[in-house]
């Protein structure tokens, strides 16, 4: 990786997606941190006003978290093919293209969901190699996830953009969004290893990252993979005793959707790197392996909800 910019002034910038989740959470952070933060909800396609928004707030840095992905999930986009190009690829790309003329460094919230691992016979172990950054896309079964990896294979030959690859988010709240919320508010859910990314850890490397004004791609979870089952066990552990789940197998999910979901492990190694390189230098970021880093959000989730529920008795 290159220093795409060498920017004398601090860092401002600017977060498209206004209103959307992870949006909300990078705002939160660096507003937390002190930074210098804007941010838009202007239409990515609407070329003309993207780049009125850039001339006037003149950020030094991009963080792009606007795009489709369907409500209530990935199945609207089989449904909605143009408004997912429109914003997910011609719309990314415009941003991307803009930054670039301008000298602005992008960092692009993409999704490791391009990839589907092999496993074992009852679907406990991944059975091939975790994907590097390097490795071609091989899971195009939604048409989310095709929109994604078409406009990551262009967006990677910009010197001036960072393509992170989340995969499954987590939060520290039950927020609709979080994938701890959405399985465990599901009838019945598959039980498969994947690599997820816990966003507590994760968005202020994102921060990092992009002050170190790192190009490329980056696979953006916690080192390892998790189970469904796992992940339930500790949420029924810590936050719910009360809770119980049913599995089913995923010829059984694929006859309740519309579109095909992607699991697969990632790896994180290029990332963990990164990481290890800026702990050195001072910076404050940590990455836990996936199981850890799920032990230690379910920890704070119910720190959370025990200090909601002394504020109100
Ligand atoms: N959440 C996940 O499971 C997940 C996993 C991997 C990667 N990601 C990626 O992370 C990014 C953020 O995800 P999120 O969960 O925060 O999604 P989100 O809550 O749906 O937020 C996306 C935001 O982008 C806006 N948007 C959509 N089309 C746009 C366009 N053409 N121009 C400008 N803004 C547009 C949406 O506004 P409107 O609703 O008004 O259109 C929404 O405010 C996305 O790129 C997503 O692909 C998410």
């Amino acid at each position: 990786m290159t220093d795409a910019h060498n920017h004398q002034s601090p860092p401002r910038f600017l977060i498209w997606g206004q209103g959307g989740w992870v949006a909300g959470h990078l705002e939160t952070l660096l507003q937390h941190q002190g930074k210098d933060v804007h941010s838009t909800a202007v239409r990515m396609e609407d070329q003309a006003e993207v780049r009125k928004v850039l001339d006037e707030i003149k950020p030094t840095h991009v963080i792009n978290c606007a795009g489709k992905t369907g409500r209530p999930n990935v199945d609207w986009c089989e449904d909605h093919k143009l408004d997912t190009i429109r914003a997910n690829v011609i719309g990314t790309l415009i941003l991307a293209d803009e930054c670039e003329k301008r000298g602005v460094h992008i960092t692009v919230m993409a999704t490791g969901c391009i990839y589907a691992s092999k496993y074992n016979n009852d679907r406990t172990q991944v059975a091939s190699p975790p994907f590097t950054e390097t490795d071609t896309a091989n899971f195009d079964g939604s048409f989310y996830s095709y929109t994604k990896s078409c406009v990551e294979d262009v967006l990677k030959n910009y010197p001036n953009t960072l393509i992170l690859r989340l995969r499954m988010p987590v939060s520290d709240d039950l927020h609709g969004r979080n994938f701890v919320t959405k399985i465990t508010r599901y009838a019945k859910v598959v039980n498969v290893p994947n690599s997820n990314s816990i966003l507590h850890d994760l968005m202020p490397v994102v921060v990092a990252l992009a002050e170190h004004n790192e190009v490329g791609v980056v696979n953006f979870t916690n080192p390892g993979a998790i189970s469904h089952n796992e992940v339930l066990a500790l949420y029924k552990q810590i936050i719910d005793p009360s809770y119980t789940w049913q599995n089913f197998t995923l010829e059984e999910q694929a006859k309740v959707i519309k579109a095909d979901r992607s699991n697969c492990e990632l790896d994180a190694s290029k990332l963990m790197g990164l990481v290890k390189r800026y702990q050195a230098e001072g910076v404050e970021v940590e990455v836990p392996e996936i199981h850890e880093a799920y032990r230690r959000c379910f920890e704070r989730m119910k720190e959370g909800m025990q200090m909601r529920e002394g504020a109100q008795a």
